[in-house]
């Protein structure tokens, strides 16, 4: 049966007023808007609805039986048009995002304001290196991804976010620290702590080692920016982070970043997903609310 909506909707109407011309008024449509209505899905279900006998009109028995149905039908259908205009007016919803584990310095610290302004959206927040990242990229399984190195050549559309300087941290007992303007290439004497492969800080730190033709010498691979931290305050080596890392720390002096010619390396943050992707409502919202709290973000 080809039925509409509009058309259950004027029979309903009909049925519950017992009238056609205050079916009319409630719905705001004429009354031949509505008696053609009925007409029609009376077509349509191929039996009659009403009963005329004199001046009044009865339900008959398929009438009472669509009746029955249409009303649990329209009740369904108004608390998901009820729905629909709270996830519009970001009353509930649900956002997925996944962040490079560099970015989980600061990405939580939107989340609060973000919840405080819209307490019914609930978020899930994956923190996972860039490979992994772009793993769940690849199969759309989150609404927003933020990394510090978009993948080349795939088709995403990526918004830069804020500064993400890379530094070179070493001990602070060090003894380039308080060195002015270290040329570059006397980081090929140095040994580093190096986060793990598929990390998008340790692609940029590769990358720029082997443009300036500079050995990279790598001690300790680990998995973590706390634990390269950790390492390098040990003595272990220096390292190469992003300045974010750095930013908990200011009651902890056991770092100090050196003054390497060509450093800060200079890179942004990007709010990625997949090109066309259809944004929901929820992240359109939060993706206007990073860009409106960067200030608060840089910061962090
Ligand atoms: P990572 O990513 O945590 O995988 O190193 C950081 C970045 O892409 O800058």
């Amino acid at each position: 049966m080809r039925v509409t909506l509009g058309q259950l909707k004027a029979f309903e109407a009909v049925a519950r007023l017992g009238s056609f011309s205050r079916a009319a008024e409630e719905l705001h449509v004429t009354q031949p808007a509505v008696s053609k209505k009925v007409r029609l899905l009376q077509e349509e279900v191929g039996l009659p609805l009403l009963e005329h006998i004199g001046k009044r009109f009865y339900l008959t028995e398929a009438g009472s039986e669509l009746l029955a149905t249409c009303g649990d039908w329209l009740d369904t259908w108004s608390r998901f048009e009820q729905t629909i205009a709270d996830l519009k007016g970001l009353k509930q919803g649900r956002l997925r995002i996944a962040v490079v584990t560099t970015s989980k310095y600061f990405m939580p610290r939107v989340l609060g304001p973000f919840c405080e302004r819209y307490p019914g959206i609930d978020i899930a927040m994956e923190v996972a290196n860039r490979d992994r990242l772009l793993e769940r990229l690849a199969r759309n399984a989150d609404d927003l991804y933020v990394m510090g190195v978009p993948p080349e050549g795939w088709e995403i559309e990526s918004e830069p976010l804020m500064a993400n300087p890379l530094v070179v941290l070493a001990p602070a007992a060090h003894p380039w620290a308080g060195r002015r303007r270290i040329p570059f290439t006397d980081l090929a004497t140095a040994v580093f702590v190096m986060r793990e492969q598929g990390s998008g800080t340790r692609i940029t730190i590769e990358r720029e080692f082997s443009e300036r033709r500079v050995p990279l010498r790598v001690k300790l691979e680990l998995g973590s920016n706390e634990a390269v931290k950790q390492a390098v305050a040990g003595g272990l080596g220096l390292a190469i982070l992003s300045r974010s890392c750095l930013s908990l720390d200011t009651g902890a002096p056991e770092l100090v970043e050196l003054d390497v010619e060509g450093f800060p390396i200079l890179r942004s943050w990007y709010v990625v997903r997949p090109k066309g992707k259809q944004l929901s409502v929820v992240a359109r919202a939060f993706l206007e609310f990073l860009h409106e709290h960067v200030r608060l973000l840089a910061k962090c």
